[in-house]
């Protein structure tokens, strides 16, 4: 399209910001063409195919996984690229010290040069879209640029996407600008590869004041579906902080008692530690009547109420979960969501055109294609699937959605928990003492680093609220805004932190985790309904041996014991690590944390070197 190209907008394009806007980055980015995105089931299959022609997608057999597809990225585009991701607010200090920082008139002039021409050769598609139920309260609106039909097909899962959003917008409706580009254009006559993106320059840039997301040089998860981490959370944070919310790297899920009684709760895990699993959790079949319906996998949008209390909303509308290690045995609910109508990127193809991954069966297919095109068999010494591989599925076809996921009003939010993957120290559950205690808490939750993460094996990587690499301001000041939140509820929702991942001695997992995970979560509704007592413990109160339902499951007392056991020496260290922390971020710290600090160490003083849970021990009432 030579510059200066009259636009033929379609007739629901009535908001005049949004026509000029759109003409500056055709200025700028030269596609060859413009397509406007509205969203249906047609223009979705148009581009699928188009992607299989092109070599983008695999069809997948139709018989086996109907309507689905796989792609395969380029090898150096297969994850998020937190050292590429830059937060450029206008002042430094607002951006904090865990988030990388450019200045926002510097960030343009590059991403100026960048942009320039970059959609040369390539179709650019406009995608309005939703996030949240379009037209709720709670819900905002965005409109990503992009040059790639992987991310249109995408955003339509995970995003409510098209016409209607036009609509909601109306002629001055406020819209997150989002540019996107995989930042490879096509000399006349330069053949496509199947995965376009510049092996050399990505850059993930937020611009938290203006609401505008520029995304250049990758086409994978969330670097390009700019609606997910860039919006849902980096954007959408500094919006919660502006207009009192709160934007959460949390799942939504309900629990339903056999008297029927419905408790929602919302829970914040750092990535990779199962998010995915818990909301979809099947319960064991001894606990009989208990349920677990499912609202959301990765991110909550939290808002006050009239009533007082918080309500949530998940503000995606698909899953894009990680591949390996889901199976019948680990998320038979996630498997049944993605038999068909699913985009998966990264695993391996069977030969009779399937998909499969690490994880996934227990002996694996005696021949695959690997995620990058290499034949394979079990003994070849690779990984069939990347271990970032994904699938992406429309939420409403998981079996157990539930069936206030896209209630306008939200759902009123009883318990938040907050979890990390620790070896030792943290105890399997502790309920916060109250709100401000609670958010210390979320503060120094943490994970210790796999082989798979930076760092050194074994080390406490933390990541307050889990919400390090998604934190669009300063850290500090967001503890500062969840205080302040706190103060506004009159029924605000108990905190909770788990921990599955605590080991014995000899470095065995202690927690089977999974379904029996609903043993914590039974624990957890009966205290916010007030049905079930807890003793002190340094941490908080925790439950006893006989507060929970052991019901098919044969785990002693004394692995109990073990589980909760607060050891003092381990929290001194405990206490050091959350002083690094803290150091860090000492400008804004807020002044409460200093009491939660004594309140702490009181606790731990006054109880016994290692505190256990005795049997003797009584039941008291808090
Ligand atoms: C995710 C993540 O992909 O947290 O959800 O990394
Ligand atoms: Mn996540």
């Amino acid at each position: 399209m030579p510059n200066n190209t009259t636009i033929r907008f379609p007739n629901d394009v009535h908001h005049p910001e949004v026509k000029s806007w759109i003409q500056s980055i055709v200025d700028l980015c030269e596609p060859s063409d413009i397509r406007f995105c509205d969203g249906s089931r047609e223009e979705y299959d148009t581009l699928c195919a188009e992607m299989v022609r092109q070599g983008t997608f695999k069809a997948l057999n139709p018989k086996l996984r109907p309507n689905s597809y796989l792609a395969w990225s380029d090898p150096s585009d297969v994850a998020r690229v937190e050292d590429r991701t830059f937060i450029c607010s206008r002042s430094k200090i607002d951006a904090g010290p865990t988030n990388n920082w450019v200045d926002p008139s510097e960030m343009k002039k590059t991403l100026g040069n960048l942009f320039k021409g970059c959609m040369r050769g390539r179709t650019m598609y406009v995608v309005p879209f939703s996030m949240g139920p379009v037209g709720s309260r709670l819900s905002k609106i965005g409109i990503e640029i992009s040059d790639s039909p992987y991310v249109v097909v995408n955003m339509r899962t995970m995003t409510r996407m098209g016409r209607a959003v036009w609509n909601a917008l109306g002629q001055d409706g406020e819209f997150v600008r989002c540019v996107h580009s995989v930042g490879a254009p096509l000399a006349q006559g330069q053949k496509d590869v199947p995965w376009p993106c510049n092996k050399d320059t990505k850059y993930i840039v937020h611009y938290p004041e203006e609401r505008a997301i520029w995304s250049y040089g990758s086409g994978y998860g969330g670097n390009a579906l700019l609606g997910k981490k860039c919006f849902a959370l980096r954007i959408a944070s500094a919006m919660g902080r502006d207009q009192g919310w709160l934007a959460e790297h949390m799942l939504i899920l309900k629990v339903e008692s056999p008297a029927k009684e419905k408790t929602y709760i919302t829970a914040a895990f750092p990535s990779a530690c199962g998010k995915t699993n818990l909301a979809m959790l099947v319960p064991p079949k001894e606990m009989e009547g208990w349920k677990i319906s499912t609202l959301g996998d990765d991110i909550a949008w939290l808002r006050p109420a009239e009533d007082g209390r918080l309500y949530a909303i998940n503000p995606e509308a698909g899953f894009f979960g990680v591949a390996p290690g889901t199976s019948k045995k680990t998320n038979p609910n996630a498997m049944k969501t993605i038999e068909a109508n699913t985009i998966f990127t990264n695993v391996a193809l069977t030969p009779d055109g399937d998909v499969w991954w690490e994880g996934m069966t227990d002996t694996p297919p005696a021949k695959l294609t690997d995620w990058q095109g290499q034949p394979w068999t079990p003994d070849c010494g690779r990984k069939a699937a990347h271990p970032n591989a994904r699938f992406t599925a429309p939420a409403n076809q998981c079996p157990v959605i539930d069936e206030d996921w896209e209630n306008p009003a939200g759902v009123p939010v009883s318990a938040i928990i907050f979890g990390g993957r620790r070896a030792t120290t943290l105890p399997l559950v502790v309920q916060s003492f109250n709100w401000n205690f609670g958010v210390y808490l979320a503060a120094t939750i943490g994970s210790e680093t796999t082989a798979a993460a930076v760092g050194k094996v074994g080390e406490v990587r933390r990541d307050p609220f889990a919400m390090l690499p998604f934190c669009g301001y300063h850290m500090g000041a967001y503890f500062n805004h969840w205080l302040q939140m706190g103060r506004g509820l009159t029924n605000a929702p108990r905190i909770f932190c788990v921990n599955w991942f605590r080991k014995d001695d000899g470095g065995k997992f202690l927690w089977p985790g999974f379904g029996d995970n609903m043993r914590v979560l039974k624990w957890v509704v009966e205290r916010v309904q007030g049905k079930t007592s807890a003793v002190e413990s340094p941490l908080g109160w925790m439950p006893q041996y006989a507060d929970l339902d052991w019901r098919g499951l044969d785990f002693s007392a004394k692995n109990f014991n073990n589980i909760m056991a607060v050891d003092r020496e381990e929290w001194k260290q405990e206490m050091l690590g959350h002083e690094e922390l803290f150091q860090k971020l000492y400008d804004h710290l807020p002044r409460e944390f200093g009491n939660m600090r004594e309140l702490l160490l009181s606790g731990l003083w006054r109880s016994p070197e290692r505190w256990e849970m005795l049997p003797e021990r009584h039941a008291e009432e808090n």
